[in-house]
């Protein structure tokens, strides 16, 4: 059992574990275990970024999707999701709001639609871009091909978000249609970094079959890409989808990696993510005890965020809300932590 602490320390002074070293610890959480991993990862998140946290505001601004992702409530084949896009307009009315709310990044999220051409989206972005100077975008919208990557670098965009969902090929083919390919995801995240966009990847923690060696190779999968951002949170079934009596991910196993996440990457900037916050009250003070950074409320019109529903019971009132950001922030200072207004690069 000492083995479990001599891994964490492991991977605290080298930052680095093989798959077999990766299963056994993962296999070995306990209570003792998480309160060492977790005062490591606060240690060195600290070092590098000191107690601040930082905040995005999200911007979902379409609910449509070409893909069919098994575990997702927007998926195409939802007949019953109700399905809304924003207008440039309305995206720009909720950052203007956000940008009176103090948010200096803004994450602009959707399905995979086509509505969303480059040429559209290199004028929002540049009309962004000189509305709120020195503010930073994150762009969220799947899968797309280079060129048009490299088009959304130019019109402005810094950085962009795309989970694998799994590194593994076998896993993949459970959770995706035969069109969606794991191959074309890497493909994706690899021509995000050469391009020179700050890249966030990431996985589901219990997605259906997952095992933890799929976990381990998530892992890896993470060392090898190097991304500027990992998000992290359970799976949580939607009821209109193939996977809605399947169990939720657990929210102590979604923090021990967020724990040891924060030791393999330690620059990572590090969500506590909606879903977290969704399964567990307080899980976004529980994930920035583990060693994350970064929340991202919710900017979008209150009108649809309803139907942006990738789970079941996804939050967006309350503090998960962007308007609530006075209680998000005395939440944080609660538990030691202080709520920058910065775009919070990647240091
Ligand atoms: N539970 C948890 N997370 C989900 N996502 C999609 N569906 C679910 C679900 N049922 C996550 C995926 C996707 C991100 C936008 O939301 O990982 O990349």
């Amino acid at each position: 059992m000492r083995d479990r602490y001599e891994l964490i320390d492991k991977l605290h002074k080298t930052h680095a574990l093989s798959k077999e070293e990766w299963i056994r610890v993962l296999e070995n959480q306990s209570e003792e275990v998480c309160r060492y991993l977790f005062e490591k990862a606060r240690t060195v998140r600290d070092a590098i970024y000191g107690k601040d946290i930082y905040i995005r505001g999200l911007i979902e601004i379409s609910s449509y999707c070409k893909n069919d992702c098994y575990y997702c409530g927007i998926r195409r084949s939802n007949q019953k999701a109700e399905r809304y896009r924003l207008t440039p307009e309305e995206i720009l009315q909720c950052a203007d709001e956000g940008w009176r709310l103090g948010f200096r990044t803004f994450v602009l999220q959707g399905g995979e639609d086509g509505y969303y051409t480059d040429a559209l989206l290199c004028d929002l972005l540049k009309e962004i871009k000189k509305r709120y100077p020195g503010c930073a975008v994150t762009l969220s919208l799947g899968e797309r091909g280079e060129e048009s990557f490299r088009r959304l670098f130019e019109a402005g965009a810094d950085r962009y978000l795309l989970r694998h969902e799994t590194a593994n090929d076998a896993h993949y083919a459970k959770l995706h249609p035969d069109y969606q390919q794991l191959k074309t995801r890497k493909e994706c995240l690899f021509a995000l970094k050469r391009i020179g966009y700050q890249v966030g990847s990431g996985f589901m923690v219990g997605s259906p079959f997952q095992t933890t060696e799929n976990l381990a190779e998530d892992l890896l999968f993470l060392k090898e890409l190097d991304p500027q951002m990992v998000g992290i949170g359970p799976f949580i079934p939607h009821h209109d989808t193939p996977f809605g009596s399947y169990p939720s991910g657990s929210v102590s196993l979604t923090i021990f990696l967020l724990g040891l996440i924060r030791l393999m990457l330690p620059h990572v900037l590090l969500p506590a993510t909606t879903a977290l916050g969704t399964l567990d009250p307080q899980g976004r003070e529980k994930g920035v005890l583990a060693g994350a950074n970064v929340v991202m409320p919710n900017l979008s019109p209150v009108m649809v965020r309803k139907k942006y529903s990738l789970y079941d019971n996804k939050l967006c009132t309350g503090d998960e809300a962007a308007e609530s950001l006075a209680s998000l922030k005395e939440r944080m200072k609660k538990i030691g932590y202080t709520v920058a207004e910065s775009r919070g690069d990647y240091r």
